[in-house]
């Protein structure tokens, strides 16, 4: 195959489009939290690009989108190459999380497109809905339901954090597609992503080919005391949910301590009726826990369980737990992160294996296909924040990784 060119100035530009799409006026950074009007605006920039090339383009009824540049005989499903990630953001995020992988995988499909050379294998770009989870539960959903791990009435009756229902929202923003759900199953899925992390920045190591992702479990408590006057109630009489809250998160800390590779985040926690002088009585928070080994992750799981039953004797409460989502450490596919390291050698770019520790849609789609994904700095390991940098000499080396990948696995040879 003559040799494909990355269009490196193109990939640049269309990051900062897209990173402009959705801007906070207050804390810096963008959100474009699923389904909202801005990250309508980012789906219809996606979407712009992905007709700009004259690849196929697909929503399903999830929202889901797919830009497809078929192959020599206009096939656009069989035997198809997936190369995808996300554009919705966390609150007052980075430019890159999720928007990097779609960029490059349509920076993949454009070097085709330059060169007038036609695939051998269908190349897929998506856009899965809905990956961080932030708004509606859990997260990476759209491609949990494209590998079908939700069905897509779960998907569309989901009740979000404000109330709304997933399914409305997609029909007010006009990505309430034809395509059935799952119906493209990929015959292999990259996934181009920032690292999210320190550890290749810290080693001044370039591309990261990602061999496995840690297992998540999320859970919603509920905590309910009795509210009551803060001036005149004695610490012996009260059922403080709020205290509580505050021993969970303590306990939480500790578990991280006597279980090695668990991490431990309370992210969001709201107090009923949250006025200074009441002793709540009422307290709501989730808690994310981590780890690549499940039996670690099962058994901090299984200690906060414990805590909280102790806990509700201890300070008369009643405790209630929602999962929100329980996903398995995921091993990637050895061929696909070989095939990455061989990229990374014939390119001259360090390289190291290493394992993800934020969840992606490649350990959904790993469900139904051969998945690996290939990690770039960031630097100072920072993300979800506005501060969330990797070097564009660093973005164009991964997405030339990509390339490389994609050409080695669409090569005659590979059929
Ligand atoms: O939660 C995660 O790890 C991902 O950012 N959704
Ligand atoms: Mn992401
Ligand atoms: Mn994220």
């Amino acid at each position: 195959m003559t040799a494909l060119t990355l269009d490196a100035n193109t990939l640049l530009e269309h990051i900062e489009t897209l990173g402009n799409i959705g801007l906070d006026r207050l804390n810096g950074g963008r959100s474009r939290i699923a389904l909202t009007d801005a990250e309508k605006l980012g789906r219809d920039q996606v979407v712009s690009w992905m007709k700009a090339q004259d690849l196929v383009v697909h929503i399903d009824e999830i929202g889901n989108i797919f830009g497809i540049l078929p192959d020599q005989s206009g096939n656009t499903k069989h035997k198809a190459l997936m190369i995808g990630s996300h554009i919705d953001s966390v609150f007052n995020a980075g430019a890159l999380d999720g928007c990097y992988g779609v960029i490059a995988g349509l920076a993949v499909t454009k070097a085709f497109r330059d060169e007038k050379i036609i695939p051998s294998r269908p190349i897929i770009v998506a856009a899965f809905t809905n990956e961080e989870g932030v708004r509606y539960q859990p997260d990476m959903m759209g491609s949990l339901a494209h590998a079908g791990g939700l069905s897509a009435e779960q998907v569309l009756n989901s009740v979000g954090t404000d109330g709304t229902r997933l399914g409305d929202e997609l029909q007010r923003i006009g990505y309430n597609g034809d395509m059935p759900l799952g119906t493209l199953v990929p015959s292999q899925y990259l996934e181009l992503h920032i690292e999210q992390g320190p550890v290749l920045d810290k080693e001044g190591i370039k591309i990261g080919a990602v061999s496995n992702l840690q297992g998540i479990s999320w859970q919603k408590i509920h905590i309910k005391g009795k509210a009551n006057h803060a001036g005149t109630t004695p610490m012996s009489m009260r059922h403080d949910a709020g205290y509580a809250a505050a021993s969970v998160m303590t306990f939480l800390r500790d578990v991280t301590r006597s279980k090695p590779g668990t991490l431990a985040t309370v992210g969001s926690i709201k107090f009923e009726p949250n006025a200074i002088n009441v002793i709540p009585r009422a307290a709501e928070f989730t808690v994310d826990l981590r780890n690549p080994d499940n039996s670690t992750l099962y058994a901090s799981e299984q200690a906060l369980t414990e805590y909280l039953e102790v806990l509700s004797q201890k300070e008369g409460v009643t405790i209630e737990t929602e999962v929100l989502a329980r996903f398995d450490p995921v091993i990637f596919d050895e061929n696909l992160v070989d095939a990455i390291e061989q990229a990374a050698n014939a390119l001259n770019i360090p390289h190291r294996r290493m394992t993800s520790g934020a969840g992606h849609d490649a350990q959904m789609i790993a469900r139904i296909a051969p998945s690996a994904m290939i990690f770039v700095p960031s630097k100072d390991g920072i993300s979800h924040n506005p501060k969330e940098f990797t070097e564009a000499e660093d973005l164009v080396q991964g997405a030339k990784v990509l390339l490389a990948t994609v050409a080695a696995l669409l090569s005659p040879t590979q059929q």
